[in-house]
């Protein structure tokens, strides 16, 4: 195995179901997440670090780091999937989807006619409100069983924080930063460049009750009319494009910006005292080049399908 690289080394662990070990404790880069087959995604993950380098302590918090996150289960249509995202972000991009067209996805994409769960309520649940995603959300946007574990992570890694504002530079469903937001209980910001996708998330969270936390607008503009917070937590989750696919997995490095130019961004123009960079990731298939980031921005910690970086 290379160096930095990380594997999927254990199947069966003491806490049972999901759980995830972030072995941060002897420090070092990572190169390559290799996840647990999608035969068997409830499998225990253990990250090994490789490594031999050290991380340094971020943000106060030390760098021993255990996350544990509850059961989930995703089992993809490995011959389905590629083809309905292409459709999705292809034909049906702009389309408002049917109830019918929601619950073929989440089977296709998570084994489970309930797996495009957004906001706390299942698809039946949310479309009964009128609530309604397009076909490139649905397949781009960050559904529960996502979102909640990356919140539960954020919460175990920065939840004792103060003066904690949340943004996503890249919004889409507004879903992963609801879910955030609430977890640390801060202040929400978002981003969305696609008018026919702000309008509907608009809509979606005045539904909702939600503040309409999310502008229309392209990722840098945050940075001229910012949150008035010491720390800023920003969640990445840019277009994966053609750095994705569900037989390859996610390149990090060729995300719709780039994960890494993303985050020199942040460093350059964020001007809150402390930020973070929470990097949403497939959860099942490889991801790469997660050393373009973790070799420049020390890593705080990792919870399922998301690791967490201190920018400053
Ligand atoms: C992967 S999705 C985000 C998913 C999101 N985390 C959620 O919870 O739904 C990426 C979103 O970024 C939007 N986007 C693309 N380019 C953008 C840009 N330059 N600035 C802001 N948003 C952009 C896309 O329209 C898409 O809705």
């Amino acid at each position: 195995m290379a160096r930095g690289q990380i594997d999927n080394a254990a199947e069966d662990g003491p806490a049972g179901g999901l759980a995830l070990l972030a072995e941060a404790r002897a420090g070092g880069a990572l190169d390559d997440y290799r996840q647990p087959s999608p035969r068997r995604p409830t499998s225990r993950l253990v990250y090994v670090v490789r490594s031999g380098r050290t991380w340094p302590a971020a943000g106060g918090l030390g760098s021993n780091v255990r996350v544990g996150v509850t059961n989930v289960s995703i089992k993809r249509d490995k011959s389905q999937s590629d083809r309905l995202r292409a459709q999705l972000l292809g034909p049906k991009r702009h389309d408002v989807l049917s109830l019918s067209e929601v619950i073929e996805a989440g089977r296709t994409l998570t084994g489970d006619r309930e797996g495009m769960a957004f906001y706390g309520l299942p698809p039946s649940g949310w479309y009964a409100r009128g609530i309604r995603l397009l076909g490139r959300t649905c397949v781009e946007a960050t559904p529960d069983i996502t979102a909640q574990p990356i919140a539960r992570t954020a919460h175990a890694l920065l939840g004792a924080r103060q003066r904690v504002g949340v943004v996503d530079l890249f919004a889409g469903s507004g879903n992963l930063l609801l879910h955030v937001a609430q977890g640390l209980s801060a202040p929400a910001c978002g981003l969305e460049a696609d008018e026919a996708v702000w309008r509907q998330t608009d809509t979606n969270l005045r539904i909702l009750g939600a503040p309409p936390a999310v502008r229309l607008g392209d990722w840098q503009s945050y940075f001229e009319d910012p949150l008035n917070v010491d720390t800023t937590v920003y969640l990445l989750s840019p277009p994966w494009g053609n750095a994705f696919s569900f037989a390859s997995g996610l390149d990090l490095a060729r995300t719709e910006p780039p994960i890494p130019l993303i985050i020199d961004t942040i460093a350059t123009r964020d001007r809150s005292i402390r930020c973070y960079a929470l990097i949403q990731h497939t959860p099942i298939e490889p991801v790469a080049n997660v050393s373009a980031v973790t070799d420049r921005y020390p890593i705080v910690g990792f919870g399922r399908g998301c690791f967490l970086v201190c920018v400053r």
